[in-house]
């Protein structure tokens, strides 16, 4: 038996596991004999009667929301989704934020506002310094996908990190003096108790003046009145934005209307219903077999 939580798809995931796995019962209600729990941000409590669980799959790449929970047992493995189709998504959208920043397309925008005429000097990808912060299965295919474009790429990840045409470097000092020398910061790192603040208002300030950021990593890693005041200077050029401290963005909050930010909702890489159906039934199948399988999460990193 396998129980499904998801606010939206629940019935979509119900179905695509149902055909794949056609051994097994799969629905949205929460029965003891439940032995695999399939979810995306489940409320509090929602683990608690399920008593036979030997695992829990994740509907998307974090797992922060899973993580020390009570009614979880840190004895029951989680495994996260590991591409499943959003490598690709997030590489095109750090492209995006990338390009606007290299080709200035934002500039552009305000200057149309005052209806005026005025080119930019041209700047070459090889000039264009990127840093990217996580080198996973998402940071790590952009990183990839940057460098191959031709920026001038760097990666910084908690353990270093070897990939083709990307300086990689890890560790604290080596970050800081690295943002002194980035163009462009994108974050992709998942939220654990080294990442959380992050991106606070002493890193910010050591971005070169007319930098950018493109956040999808966590909100919890970023200070947003450091962002605000950053975006108000002009210190930042702008900011691509895709995860927030309280999601969904509070109504009203400044970086709606913020003519330097750029606001997605929690968008940037979507978990695709038949890939991630397709992924967690072929590890179930495996577990079944009692074999190993790649996506658990090791609490003590909290990825
Ligand atoms: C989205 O944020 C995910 O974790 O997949």
């Amino acid at each position: 038996m396998i129980t499904v939580y998801h606010s939206e798809h629940a019935q979509s995931y119900i179905a695509a596991l149902s055909r794949l796995l056609p051994g097994h019962r799969v629905s949205d209600q929460l029965e003891p004999d439940a032995r695999y729990a399939v979810a995306w941000n489940p409320p509090e409590g929602f683990f608690s009667n399920l008593s036979g669980l030997q695992g829990v799959f994740a509907l998307g790449a974090g797992v922060d929301r899973l993580l020390g929970r009570q009614d979880l047992s840190p004895d029951i493995p989680i495994y996260r989704l590991t591409d499943a189709g959003m490598a690709e998504q997030m590489v095109e959208y750090a492209r995006y934020g990338v390009l606007h920043w290299q080709r200035s397309f934002d500039v552009y925008r305000t200057q149309q506002q005052a209806q005026q005429w005025q080119v930019r000097p041209d700047r070459r990808k090889a000039d264009t310094r990127i840093t990217v912060l996580g080198l996973g299965e998402m940071g790590g295919r952009v990183a990839a996908a940057l460098a191959e474009d031709g920026y001038c790429v760097s990666g910084y990840s908690r353990k270093r990190h070897a990939l083709d045409r990307v300086n990689c470097i890890s560790g604290e000092a080596q970050l800081n003096a690295l943002l002194a020398q980035t163009d462009v910061l994108i974050n992709l790192l998942p939220s654990t108790a080294l990442t959380r603040g992050l991106l606070s208002a002493k890193r910010l300030a050591l971005l070169p003046a007319g930098s950018a950021l493109i956040h999808a990593g966590r909100g919890d890693q970023l200070d947003e009145n450091a962002l605000l005041a950053a975006l108000d200077s002009g210190a930042l050029r702008f900011a691509l934005l895709d995860v927030f401290a309280l999601e969904p963005l509070e109504a009203g909050h400044r970086l709606w209307g913020h003519p330097r930010a750029i606001i997605t909702p929690h968008s940037a890489a979507q978990t695709l219903i038949g890939e991630a159906a397709a992924q967690i039934a072929r590890r179930i199948q495996a577990l079944e077999q009692g074999q190993e399988v790649t996506g658990k999460v090791e609490r003590s990193r909290a990825y």
